[in-house]
């Protein structure tokens, strides 16, 4: 079976050996520091130590069965889907998100300034969508191998005049390796001369079967620029989330995923954060990655100023002391000290991976063989 040594489960955990040792013997297990447990005591002592070091157990929270019964029995709502645009190059990514937002200021969000934050929610019949802004395949993989996948559906784009391409394909591996429902968007179909068999006959070939044609894909027809078929996508993504039937905790503390951050001169570190589960707060002390900080104010897509926010948020925060990396994990912890040993674990965790130590490579094992 999987093992891990007391001491490295301890580190994982952030908390003394000497303390897990007591713990452990309360649970009839005698170990000492160098000594294995079983995977089923080490999922049982860190569903334990959730909520005190949540943090340290996000990248295993996901993955630990643990953390699905300790979500499932906190307080569970609906949640809104949140969405990938991938596709290849100059297929009409950007034009479709652009067309999405533009059409949902126009319609009723005026006077709001719109942003670009890299994410950004769109709302129909007041149901909410979250958006991903095309962060590239690289940077989607990247996220996933970190444990931090964000997304619950992806839209496929593909132009109807130049059809599958290189990079369509593999759209739809990543897509499928991340186990993630796909929706397709044939766009520039206001184009002259375009051949739609061809398309939907391409995607077949990739095992993406359009529902006109006996699959199980939902193909939507739209035209970025010329603004139609835009309400079916957002229909489309909708239907999907039903049946999805996505859910989260919001009494939780927050954690989420860094979609993007830089520095700004005036503001310091500034993280664009999508919020996964629980609720994140102005005043929030929060460890991004290795960046420890505290949320000093927080806005959303469109600018406005908020003091809280939960799942599926895009936000925008300030406070963090250094700029984390795209695809860091951000969450909320107790106060300063706990992020910085949740940052100092990170660190001491990137620097064993880097060096092919013991500890890192059981973490990795641990996390793989689930
Ligand atoms: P990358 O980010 O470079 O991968 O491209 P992208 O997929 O984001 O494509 P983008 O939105 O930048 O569009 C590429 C080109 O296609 C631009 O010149 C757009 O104006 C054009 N385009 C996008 N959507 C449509 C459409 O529906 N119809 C037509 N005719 N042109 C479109
Ligand atoms: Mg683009």
């Amino acid at each position: 079976g999987h093992e891990i040594t007391v001491g490295d489960l301890a580190r994982q955990l952030s908390v003394k050996a000497g303390e897990l040792i007591k713990k452990l013997m309360a649970e009839g297990v005698m170990a000492t520091i160098n000594q294995n447990v079983d995977f089923e005591t080490a999922t049982l002592i860190a569903s334990e130590y959730k909520y005190e070091v949540k943090s340290n157990l996000v990248s295993l929270d996901d993955i630990l069965s643990s953390k699905k019964d300790a979500y499932e029995s906190a307080d569970q709502q609906e949640r809104p889907p949140i969405v990938t645009i991938m596709g290849h190059v100059d297929h009409g990514k950007t034009s479709i998100l652009d067309a999405l937002r533009k059409a949902k200021v126009a319609a009723g969000e005026a006077g709001g300034i719109t942003q670009h934050i890299g994410a950004y929610s769109v709302e129909k019949d007041g149901r909410k969508v979250a958006f991903l802004d095309t962060p590239g395949h690289e940077a989607f993989s990247a996220m996933r191998s970190r444990g931090a996948q964000v997304t619950d559906i992806v839209i496929l784009v593909v132009a109807a005049d130049d059809g599958v391409m290189p990079q369509t394909v593999e759209a739809i591996s990543h897509a499928k390796d991340a186990g993630v429902p796909i929706i397709v968007a044939v766009n520039k179909i206001d184009k002259p001369n375009i051949n739609l068999d061809r398309v939907y006959t391409e995607l077949t070939e990739h095992g993406i079967q359009s529902e006109e044609w006996g699959g199980d894909t939902q193909f939507v027809k739209v035209s970025a620029l010329q603004g139609t078929g835009l309400d079916d996508l957002i229909e489309a993504v909708l239907l999907q989330s039903e049946i999805l039937e996505l859910t989260a905790a919001t009494d939780v503390p927050g954690t989420g995923a860094v979609v993007e951050a830089h520095l700004d001169k005036g503001r310091g570190p500034v993280a664009t954060v999508m919020i996964r589960e629980g609720t994140l707060r102005v005043g929030d002390h929060v460890v991004a990655g290795t960046k420890v900080g505290r949320v000093r104010a927080m806005t959303n897509h469109l600018g406005k100023r908020l003091k809280s926010a939960g799942p599926s948020t895009p936000v925008e925060i300030v406070g963090l002391s250094e700029v984390p990396m795209a695809g860091d994990t951000i969450d909320v912890v107790e106060g300063e000290r706990q992020a910085r040993e949740v940052a100092a674990w990170r660190e001491e965790q990137a620097a064993a991976m880097a060096s092919g130590k013991s500890s890192a490579a059981s973490l990795e094992e641990l996390l793989s063989k689930v």
